[in-house]
């Protein structure tokens, strides 16, 4: 073999250049820490509700633990059916649902479908990584929209509709992660206006959809442009089942077909165990997921208000467990900002950059924590804040 292909590196494509995630490492950093308060996670602290872990291990006792269909189960997928119909105005038959090894599959899948080698994406800056990165992977060409803090982290559209021409697919994320933003009808009808202007394929990620205070969640699906929207949910957060790995997707039949050859590809079918937790979820009481909307909803208030008293606060969130510092008295670099947080404060939260480079200047706090370990984490960074400005020449 030729030296020169032997010295190659071995991971090649787009992989090779993809980054850590400035998540990831400051969880690492922060292990080996003591008195560490952590806001960095983006995961809830609750447990998964107890009727669904009991409704789980009696099936699982019944021993039927198989390979599923590859879109999911039918009696899941029908659930599903209905859920979206009474929930979130989409009427979609269960053709039209794909049962995912988590929403992080269905984002993925969905774009596998639809981008092809160097197809534009418009993706929200600041944004959940994980979409920045599957366009990345399939060959897409991330395009950037803004989200504006002046405006409550809403988009630009203005810059939104100057990019749509060079792009075929508009990802959106609301409840949005990072920022806590929650798009109104008015801003989703405009962003369909741009969409159906320029042709695009809408891919919605609504996963934080039942985590959302003193407003509505609108599915962008149930404003029109009938066959040209992907809607991606998950059980993940609003009902704590990070670890089950199950979401779904709406999306047009050819579209569900594309993902489900994709799905199959890559872990062949969702888990058995994740879609017996779903069912029961979904046929179970609700109220588990109210009491926890209503204790982020407390933590959300602590977090606003002690932002507020510091002169931290950016914009109010208005769903999610997210908020944003404005931390730029300590610079740009909000990767060292984090570091410094860290080691200096002992306070580990997410770097904004992380989140695409409009997060520059900021970090975001996960409020997967008790009100008290919110305040006092906040109380923390303020110092670190006041230092800088009393020791800045
Ligand atoms: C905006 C957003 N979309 C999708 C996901 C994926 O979640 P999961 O794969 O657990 O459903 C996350 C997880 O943090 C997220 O923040």
């Amino acid at each position: 073999m030729e030296d020169s292909r032997r010295d190659a590196p071995l991971v090649r494509g787009p992989l090779a250049a993809a980054r850590r995630s400035g998540i990831r490492e400051m969880m690492d950093l922060s292990a080996a820490l003591e008195g560490v308060l952590h806001l960095e996670v983006g995961e809830p602290d609750f447990p998964t509700p107890a009727h669904v872990v009991e409704a789980v291990e009696r099936a699982q006792r019944e021993g039927q633990v198989k390979y599923t269909l590859s879109r999911g189960t039918l009696r899941l997928r029908e659930l599903l059916s209905e859920k979206v119909r009474a929930q979130n105005g989409l009427d979609a038959p269960s053709e039209r649902i794909v049962v995912t090894a988590g929403g992080t599959l269905a984002v993925f899948t969905a774009l596998a479908s639809l981008v092809d080698a160097g197809d534009g994406v418009l993706v929200p800056d600041p944004g959940w990584p994980g979409a920045d990165l599957a366009v990345t992977l399939v060959h897409g060409r991330p395009l950037r929209y803004r989200l504006l803090p002046e405006d409550g982290y809403l988009p630009d559209l203005e810059q939104l509709e100057a990019l749509a021409g060079d792009a075929r697919v508009l990802f959106l994320n609301t409840p949005s992660n990072p920022t806590g933003a929650v798009f109104d009808r008015s801003t989703l009808e405009r962003m369909l206006g741009i969409a159906e202007r320029n042709g695009l394929v809408v891919v919605a990620d609504e996963v934080y959809e039942e985590i959302v205070f003193d407003t509505e969640h609108v599915s962008i699906g149930s404003l029109g442009y009938e066959g040209r929207v992907v809607t991606v949910f998950s059980f993940s957060k609003g009902y704590a089942m990070t670890g089950w790995r199950v979401g779904y997707a709406v999306a047009p039949e050819e579209v569900v077909e594309a993902m489900v050859q994709a799905q199959e590809t890559i872990v062949a079918c969702p888990s058995w165990t994740g879609q017996k937790a779903a069912e029961a979820a979904l046929t179970g009481p609700r109220e588990p997921v109210l009491a926890m909307r209503d204790e982020y909803r407390r933590r959300r208030d602590t977090a606003v208000a002690a932002l507020r008293e510091h002169g931290l606060l950016l914009a109010e969130p208005r769903g999610t467990f997210y908020a944003m510092a404005d931390v730029s008295a300590l610079g740009a670099d909000s990767f060292e900002i984090a570091r410094r947080l860290l080691l200096e404060q002992r306070v580990a939260v997410a770097p904004g950059e992380a989140f695409g480079p409009a997060g520059a200047g900021t970090v975001r706090l996960s409020l997967a924590s008790p009100p008290e370990v919110v305040e006092e984490a906040i109380g923390r960074i303020a110092r670190a804040v006041r230092g800088a400005a009393v020791t800045s020449p």
